[in-house]
């Protein structure tokens, strides 16, 4: 028996190359090795972009066809919305029931993210049960893995609390104690050298074509110390040089050479990146629009994965309910 593993994405953009090389890779390397759900978790998106959900579905389907274009298999993995599969919220209510509200305020990233987050109101009940149905989402597969990025520490931290709460109280070792798959890769900076995020406005999305990747190469910052063509560049310190150790290594050495001897300059360097990326991206291109020309194919694969997620998670809910006393549905 393969071990199962869950993760998801929240629907409230495109996806950019942060995400491939973050998530997405990992998650396609896992697909032989563990039974994977890979899910749109639109509710938690809902907790933080509650007062415009206007594109929140076109995402979704969005995200699911780059999921599926990067190479994640529905043959192989199960894809799913979590709001189609009710269970979540079941276990999530029974979860909001042992969880000490302590836990919840101090989690660092609940306080990070109010702190930092000023054009939304997060000060919601919603908001600060994140991490509660985050745990539901995992334990009512009872997944033992989950890929994650870093950030996402606290939350597998409380997952695995309120496992043992639950174990403890009903006298059953119901649920695993889930462990994150963490990627090794170092983390893709954006176009401005900050971490590449949607709310910087400086990504590069898996879908902008070949005009829109050249024109963001183009704005990319480099070496600072960098001025004239004749100075020496320091790749070392440069964020171009950064994307070439991942999307094109064959090139590395040389570049690096060149740019140490001051025989390339930066524009050059930049072009030749972007064609790079372009040869990566074009043949992920042509499956996601192929894919999105048939606006079916794509739900259709959503309501087969909805219809496994389903009948696991409620044989889940039916032993979970039975434990506490519950009459099973
Ligand atoms: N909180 C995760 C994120 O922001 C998304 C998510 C929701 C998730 N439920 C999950 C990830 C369950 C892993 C497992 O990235
Ligand atoms: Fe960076 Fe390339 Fe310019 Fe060197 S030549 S500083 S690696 S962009």
């Amino acid at each position: 028996m393969k071990k199962r593993i869950l993760s998801g994405m929240r629907p409230t953009g495109k996806l950019h190359l942060g995400h491939l090389v973050g998530a997405l890779d990992n998650w396609i390397k896992l697909q032989d090795e563990y039974d994977c759900f890979f899910m749109v978790a639109d509710w938690h998106a809902l907790m933080s972009e509650y007062e415009d959900t206007s594109r929140m579905s076109e995402y979704a389907i969005d995200n699911v066809a780059d999921w599926i274009a990067a190479g994640i298999d529905p043959d192989k993995s199960t894809l799913f919305v979590q709001s189609e599969v009710a269970a979540h919220l079941d276990l999530c209510m029974i979860f909001s029931c042992l969880t000490p509200l302590g836990l919840l305020e101090r989690c660092p990233t609940y306080k990070e993210q109010m702190r930092q987050i000023k054009t939304r109101n997060l000060n919601t009940y919603g908001f600060l049960g994140y991490p509660v149905l985050q745990a539901a989402d995992i334990l009512i597969y009872k997944a033992e893995r989950v890929p994650v990025g870093d950030d996402q520490l606290p939350h597998l931290e409380l997952t695995r609390e309120i496992a043992r709460r639950f174990n403890t109280l009903y006298k059953k070792n119901i649920f695993p104690y889930p462990q994150a798959l963490l990627t090794k890769v170092p983390r893709l900076m954006g176009l401005d050298g900050r971490k590449m995020s949607k709310s910087y406005d400086n990504t590069i999305n898996l879908s902008d074509s070949e005009e829109i990747i050249r024109r963001k190469v183009t704005s990319m910052i480099t070496d600072p110390k960098r001025i004239k063509l004749a100075d020496k560049g320091h790749p070392d310190i440069c964020n171009v040089f950064a994307y070439y150790s991942t999307f094109i290594p064959g090139l590395k050495e040389e570049v690096a050479a060149n740019c140490i001897n001051a025989k390339i300059g930066c524009t050059e360097c930049k072009k030749i990146l972007a064609s790079g990326l372009m040869d990566k991206l074009k043949p992920f291109h042509a499956r996601r629009e192929e894919l999105l020309r048939d606006k079916n194919g794509i739900r259709n694969i959503l309501d087969k994965g909805k219809e496994k997620a389903v009948a696991f998670s409620s044989t889940v809910l039916k032993e979970v309910k039975g434990l506490i006393g519950f009459k099973n549905a």
